[in-house]
């Protein structure tokens, strides 16, 4: 959808559509626009018992008086509690409202509305954010859509008093949305055009200027020892990459931020086979690695003044002659031996090695790293809640506070030496897995044994990163979840 900013002039054709607070008499430019109609808006608001309640709305077709084909009003609720997330949210309700035509323009006038608690240009810009969420689609492959399946609106104009400040403002939200956006595609994208070589090359080819990509091969990693990631993709026919993007918009020498992404390609399991029923959902258990790919492209393209690394290990976990068996024992970059009592506990393995990898070469001021890792976590938390695991309170709480405001909620659930004997193996220093209960916290613990004196925050994704239910502003499979909580993560605490 293009969405774009003016002042307020009457559209020629389209929906124009204006906003009415909850419970109060028309005013301005509602008031204006009833007077052309001849009374029509008011008495078609009264016919259909529209108070302004947040997110309702009301219409009246073809009235005479105005040249739009449509005019509606969408209920504001009350000014005074509107916040910024819930703004998004009409947005979003707008686009569902409309997308399905017959007009392919739509005209929002935003009127100040009396003790408005929003800024101007951020109510509008807010309202465009959420227009352009919800109205991402994923149909690149339906060949067959019938014409009047297909969404019809295509152009949305935002007209306020504050048209060069709401531009602004949008523009800056818009890089975030790219990012969550990039992350949405990604997930989307089924296993057989998105395998690991392929997700590298469009790092790569995607990356905005001054974004460095370097990747390597499978030969590199062995040299560097990654025995634990490598064992994870030797049963696939494509090679396993492991992808560094940097961008250094922050203080020359300053220790870099950084995000790890669990990048499972698809994730069958392998020798230990996941039952069939909701396998093809393993097409997106690279959710991690999409978010910190979009996450750093959010952060390039608004030249965020911080150092930052993202690291995404890429892999296939496949069954094969060749796949690692249960019981196989392999040694990770750091020199810890790993037994592999199940080899679809593979996330951990992947991650365990990037980890030591980016905190090795990088002494990151703290890691964070994301991912799709346990079915369990959707037990504990179900999908509205991203859970974190972490060495560090303030981080965390960081996290917890940012994810509130910005609607990409976590909670923190605890580890301890308790978890951490789970994990012990008679043959060798861990086990891949810690036994029935507590499944998402011993997949951290197993981390932790990863992570030195830097401050890190584990979050396991696999409930929001998709197949979460739909929202105002995502009716997307894949949601890109992490990439605002991330981005507003370094733009609060670790900018300037
Ligand atoms: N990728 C899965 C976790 C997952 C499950 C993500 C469902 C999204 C939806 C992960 O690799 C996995 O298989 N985990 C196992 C761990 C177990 C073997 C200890 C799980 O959750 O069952
Ligand atoms: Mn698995
Ligand atoms: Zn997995």
């Amino acid at each position: 959808m293009n969405i774009s900013f003016a002042d307020h002039k009457l559209p020629r054709a389209g929906i124009l559509l204006l906003t009415q607070p909850k419970g109060t008499a028309f005013r301005g430019r509602a008031a204006e626009i009833d007077k052309k109609t001849g009374g029509a808006l008011k008495r078609a608001a009264k016919a259909a018992d529209f108070q302004g309640e947040k997110g309702s709305f009301v219409e009246l077709m073809a009235p005479k008086g105005v040249s739009a084909a449509r005019v509606a009003l969408v209920g504001l609720g009350d000014p005074g509690e509107l916040t910024g997330l819930e703004a998004e949210g009409l947005g979003g309700k707008i686009a569902a409202r409309f997308e399905k035509g017959p007009d392919k323009d739509l005209t929002l006038w935003l009127d100040e509305a009396k003790g408005l608690k929003l800024e101007m240009d951020e109510l509008a810009a807010r309202i465009g954010l959420g227009l352009k969420l919800r109205s991402y689609r994923f149909d690149k492959y339906k060949t067959k859509q019938k014409e009047n399946g297909k969404p019809k609106l295509a152009k949305a104009v935002i007209m306020s008093d504050a048209t060069a400040k709401a531009r602004r403002t949008f523009g800056e939200l818009s890089k975030v949305a790219d990012g969550t956006i990039i992350a949405r595609d990604l997930v989307n994208e089924p296993s057989n055009i998105l395998h690991p070589v392929e997700f590298a090359a469009r790092i790569k080819a995607n990356a905005p200027e001054g974004l460095k990509v370097e990747v390597l091969g499978e030969k590199q990693m062995e040299k560097l020892g990654m025995g634990a990631l490598l064992g994870v993709g030797q049963g696939s026919r494509r090679e396993s990459q492991l992808v560094v993007m940097r961008w250094d918009g922050g203080k020359k020498g300053e220790a870099p931020v950084a995000f790890i992404g669990k990048g499972v390609c698809f994730d069958t399991g392998g020798i230990s086979l996941k039952p069939p029923a909701g396998m093809e959902d393993m097409k997106g258990d690279m959710g991690g690695a999409a978010c910190v790919t979009g996450l750093m492209h959010t952060l390039a393209s608004r030249k965020a003044k911080v150092n930052a690394v993202g690291v995404v290990g890429l892999v296939e976990n496949m069954p094969d002659g060749n796949a690692q068996r249960p019981g196989d024992i392999v040694t990770s970059m750091s020199g810890q031996t790993i037994e592999v009592i199940n080899t679809d506990a593979e996330g951990r393995l992947v991650l365990c090695d990037a980890l030591w990898y980016t905190q090795d070469r990088f002494k990151p001021k703290f890691m964070i790293d994301l991912a799709t890792l346990t079915g369990a976590i959707m037990v504990a938390l179900g999908q509205e809640y991203a859970g974190i695991f972490s060495n560090n309170d303030e981080l965390s709480d960081q996290l917890f506070n940012v994810g509130e405001r910005e609607g990409e909620k976590v909670w923190r659930l605890p580890m301890g030496p308790a978890f951490d004997k789970m994990i012990d193996s008679k043959f060798a220093d861990m086990k891949n897995v810690g036994g029935r209960f507590a499944g998402s916290i011993t997949a951290a613990q197993f981390l932790g044994r990863f992570v030195n004196d830097v401050p890190w925050v584990h979050i396991d994704i696999a409930g929001t990163a998709m197949s979460s239910p739909a929202t105002d502003i995502n009716t997307s499979w894949g949601s890109g979840y992490g990439v605002r909580l991330l981005d507003r993560l370094v733009a609060e605490h670790y900018e300037g």
